[in-house]
């Protein structure tokens, strides 16, 4: 058997990252960072392009920089090619799996489409390594295949790696990962990724080598942990208002309980994004295929309370422009899912606006970043520039993405801008208590008047 293509000189691998989205820029831009030789493949021109000067086409802290230290420094490069894979030890799956269109289940179109492109290349020993989000028993399949097909036949290995980023701190946590997960078939493969992620083991990140199964389950199980605790926590904001007791207290009395934490403890409009809504219904039709039908129970109730979130948060905002929303002025803040990203991928935030929108509003929208996106998203919304606009005149202002800059607004300056100083706090996001004192009605789901 080959020796696997690796450059052993300074530690350095040579990688290949297919699939360059939120998930495999950052992951090609990081890996360059710790030393290796790293191609990104990307089927999309104008990615590959922006990629290759350096520059990320979605808004990331930090990634820029990182990108354009890589390629200036050769050791980061972008293709279109897939024979740009040909030589690398390992290759990284990255491509998306969103939720299939009229079903609840992942598709793993691109995935497969990767697939096919990358094998022709493996021609020598190398290590294909998943870092998509996918159904459990995937990887076994897909690495039989991959034998198969690929020229090097069985000296190519399968092992899954899956990626617990967060957008908006996919750099930080990219770089300084709670924990590394290797699913794996062959205990040499192991040794492989602990090559590509020396620098990050020598500063103590925990290595978890488990099987294929167990690593694919890590990701969405991490998920749908973090979907339920959204929807129990919003659930309790329900129960607060109808036992007229406050939300925020509770949340925070609950997160000062080692037991639970405070992190994931805001309760408001729900959670959104390319990641949770899809992982956990993806969660829910591989388990009833799996012939397990209990977490079909409770997930399903997890995603409705979420999406009742939205529906609660347009009532409330009816109730508090008495009932008639014909012609009336709604300035919506947030379009992004949250703070620290521009997606507006299933973003409640959105969601909200275009269906206040649709049912007679006159919706103006401000987020700082993710604008452009809301507006191809939802090219009938208005799209205002700055707070100010969003603003200007308006009959309710709704805070419904949790940026800092929205926490910043002057209240009193502010009251000078809309028409009637009202506000729903859809993330509670805002200091109330100054609002309230710079003559503002404030309103948030759970928290009664207060
Ligand atoms: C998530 C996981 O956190 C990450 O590990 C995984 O790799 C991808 O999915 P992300 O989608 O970037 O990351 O966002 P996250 O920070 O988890 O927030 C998800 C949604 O939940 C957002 O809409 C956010 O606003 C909402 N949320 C979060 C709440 O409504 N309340 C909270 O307390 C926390």
């Amino acid at each position: 058997m080959h020796e696997p293509h690796r450059t052993r000189e300074r530690g350095s691998v040579m990688i290949s990252v297919v699939g360059t989205g939120y998930l495999g820029a950052t992951h090609a831009a990081c890996l360059a960072a710790c030393g290796h030789e790293v191609v990104g493949i990307d089927t999309a021109t104008d990615r590959v392009e922006r990629l290759s000067s350096g520059s990320a086409p979605f808004h990331e802290p930090g990634l820029d920089e990182l990108l354009s230290q890589g390629v200036s420094s050769g050791r980061l490069r972008f293709s279109t090619d897939p024979a740009a894979a040909e030589g690398a030890a390992v290759h990284f799956l990255c491509v998306g799996t969103p939720q299939r269109p009229g079903s609840h289940a992942a598709d793993l179109s691109a995935l497969d489409s990767a697939v096919t492109s990358l094998v022709p290349h493996l021609v020598g020993d190398a290590l294909v390594v998943g870092k998509s989000t996918v159904p459990v028993g995937t990887a076994g399949p897909l690495g039989e295949r991959i034998r198969r097909e690929a020229p090097a036949g069985e000296g190519v290995g399968m092992a899954w790696n899956p990626e617990f980023l967060r957008e908006g701190h996919a750099v930080e946590d990219s770089l300084r990962p709670d924990r590394l997960v290797f699913g794996l078939e062959r205990d040499r493969d192991g040794e492989v990724l602990r090559d590509v992620y020396a620098p990050m083991i020598a500063a103590g990140v925990p290595v978890v080598s488990t099987d294929l199964a167990t690593a694919e389950l890590a990701k969405v199980s991490a998920n749908v942990m973090l979907a339920a605790r959204i929807s129990l926590v919003n659930l309790l904001a329900e129960v607060c208002e109808a036992a007229d007791a406050d939300v925020a207290d509770l949340t925070r009395i609950l997160g000062l309980d080692d037991r639970i934490g405070p992190e994931f403890l805001t309760p408001g409009v729900g959670f959104g994004g390319g990641c949770l809504p899809k992982d956990t219904r993806a969660f829910v039709a591989r388990a009833e295929e799996l012939g397990v039908a209990a977490p079909a129970a409770i997930l399903r109730e997890v995603d409705s309370i979420n999406m009742r979130q939205r529906a609660r948060t347009i009532d409330l905002a009816v109730r508090l422009l008495g009932g008639r929303l014909q012609g009336r002025r709604v300035a919506v803040l947030g379009a992004a899912f949250k703070a620290g990203s521009d997606d507006v991928r299933d973003s409640p935030a959105l969601d909200v606006a275009a269906t206040l929108q649709a049912r007679g509003a006159d919706v103006r929208v401000h987020d700082p970043k993710a604008g452009d996106n809301a507006a191809r998203a939802k090219p009938g919304l208005r799209i205002a520039p700055s707070v100010e606009d969003a603003g200007d005149g308006a009959d309710i202002v709704l805070v419904l993405t949790d940026w800092d800059e929205y926490r910043a607004i002057d209240p009193v300056a502010f009251s000078e801008v809309v028409r009637t100083p009202c506000v729903l706090d859809g993330r509670l996001a805002l200091d109330a208590d100054k609002w309230r004192a710079a003559g503002w009605d404030v309103h948030a789901l759970g928290r009664g008047g207060r």
